[in-house]
């Protein structure tokens, strides 16, 4: 085994966001968006407009356990950095504000815009508690909100709900969009083991079209916050449906599965009988896509796990998203894959550069501190390792395993693992790419770690707690490994101004 020690330097420094010093706690993600306090879950209404990304969030501002949901706010101009604006939507008498999506009407279908103004439209899930706890099972119906001020501030709509529940106990995430060639919106909507998929011309009216998945995909749990769109593959359109399961996921607890196929408006049709996962690590939950983004998707996840999310150790909040990651197809064979990479925006945050070859060995490079990139490609599919640890003793552990041809993440000797007892463990996902040679970026923040591998076609995205971040990186492989490109970015944090 020959072995690459890159030895990193931490330099202190401080932030300032808004005239306050912040971003700084122990754990606190510094590429990665976190609410500044308090409980955050699924990132919802995500909308391009006017230049701007809306992010909404699953929040609960009262305490760092869920709670009464609301939907919390943060707007970026490039998708990396931040900024945490004022609560969108508070519960009301109809219930908690459950995950949605937001779609800009810009012919006002709605008829919600006024004096000429495009009313951005939000559709969520009314959660009514009163009705849970009574034991009636129609406590979850969709209701509307929309914003005429280009996103800044939600009035709700005076007539909801939009569509109540036919009995259903878990009835919620709409996700809408706009199907230009029958010009009419579709939901998509998580109806317990099943996605069920609406139409409405104006928003408000909406009738049932189909139901689809029943008996397909994965079913250790209950369905939630599907998400469907197209992806051009060479001039082809492909649809893509994303439903999360919890539990259920490939290493335990919440995951997101994928189909592919058609869909004609009424029917999805999926080109696969297989199950297959966005993400096979533990840390990316409930993601959904952009709307208004023209042709590229872009995708957000919750960088959490409801099999601890409430119990991880951060003391002033809880929760981070994912990296927004671009989302493509891959055809391999005749089978068509979804593959995520992380959007090219992030590159404003590449510092320096290092670029490490093995036959000119290399030992203790000085890199700076925080987040940091490394890419790895070979000429060969050949395991190889990288451990990233501390002076405690620490790790996390990701690699390729040539022998049971599979990725995997090891964070069993992570840090702290004791708040749950399954958090300790090591986790695989299959190699799907099937070319001679393997690619591999890795993303670390000071509590997580993103895989991308084969460009994107084997996602897995696990978070930690180590006592102190992990400063040094160390890489195995074997004597002859058919190194390509070994190259270390360190990021600059996103907080940091
Ligand atoms: C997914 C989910 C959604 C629900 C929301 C409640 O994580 O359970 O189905 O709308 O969280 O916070």
């Amino acid at each position: 085994m020959k072995r690459i020690f890159l030895a990193l330097l931490f330099v202190s420094g401080s932030m300032v966001i808004n005239g306050q010093s912040a971003f700084r706690e122990k754990y606190r993600p510094q590429i990665h968006f976190s609410p500044r306090g308090n409980w955050m879950n699924d990132p919802n209404g995500m909308v391009f407009y006017k230049g701007v990304y809306h992010l909404f969030f699953q929040y609960y501002p009262d305490s760092t356990v869920w709670g009464p949901m609301h939907w919390g706010h943060a707007t970026s101009k490039d998708l990396v950095h931040w900024r945490e604006q004022p609560i969108a939507l508070y519960p009301d008498s109809l219930g908690y504000i459950f995950s949605g999506s937001a779609v800009v009407d810009k012919n006002n279908t709605s008829l919600l815009g006024k004096n000429g103004r495009v009313p951005l439209v939000a559709a969520f899930t009314h959660h009514n508690i009163k009705m849970e706890r009574a034991g009636n099972k129609n406590f979850q119906y969709q209701s509307l909100a929309y914003s005429l001020d280009d996103g800044k501030s939600w009035i709700k709509y005076a007539n909801n709900p939009v569509l109540k529940n036919p009995g259903i106990t878990d009835f919620r995430d709409p996700k809408i969009m706009w199907y230009e060639a029958d010009r009419k919106w579709i939901m998509t909507l998580a109806t317990k083991d099943r996605v069920t998929f609406y139409t409405s011309k104006n928003l408000k009216d909406w009738t049932k079209q189909s139901e689809f998945g029943e008996s397909l995909g994965a079913h250790g749990g209950v369905w939630e916050c599907p998400d469907l769109f197209s992806i051009d593959y060479k001039g082809k359109t492909i649809w893509v449906l994303l439903v999360s399961i919890n539990p259920g996921g490939p290493n335990g607890g919440s995951a997101t599965q994928y189909f592919t196929g058609n869909f004609d408006g009424q029917f999805f049709k999926p080109f696969q009988t297989d199950t297959r996962w966005l993400d096979y690590g533990t840390d990316n939950y409930a993601g959904v896509t952009w709307s208004n983004t023209g042709r590229r998707k872009i995708f957000i996840g919750w960088m959490s796990n409801w099999q601890y999310a409430n119990i991880v150790p951060t003391q002033k909040w809880r929760s981070a998203t994912t990296l927004p990651r671009e989302l493509t197809i891959q055809k391999i064979g005749e089978s068509y894959f979804v593959s995520s990479l992380p959007v090219k925006e992030l590159d404003i945050l590449n510092k320096d550069t290092k670029v490490i070859t093995m036959h000119a060995p290399v030992k203790d490079i000085t890199l700076s501190e925080g987040p940091g990139k490394i890419e790895l490609s070979s000429g060969k599919a050949e395991s190889f390792s990288f451990t990233f640890s501390n002076r405690s003793g620490e790790m996390v552990i990701a690699g390729y395993d040539q022998g049971s041809n599979e990725y995997y993440i090891d964070r069993t000797r992570s840090g702290k693992t004791d708040f749950e007892s399954k958090f300790a463990a090591r986790h695989t996902a299959p190699r799907i790419g099937n070319s001679t040679g393997l690619n591999m970026t890795l993303i670390t923040d000071e509590a997580s770690i993103e895989m991308f591998a084969d460009n994107g076609l084997t996602v897995m995205t696990d978070i930690f707690f180590p006592a102190t971040p992990y400063g040094n990186v160390q890489f195995k492989c074997g004597e002859n490994f058919s190194l390509k490109k070994l190259a270390y970015t360190s990021l600059k944090s996103i907080w940091r101004q």
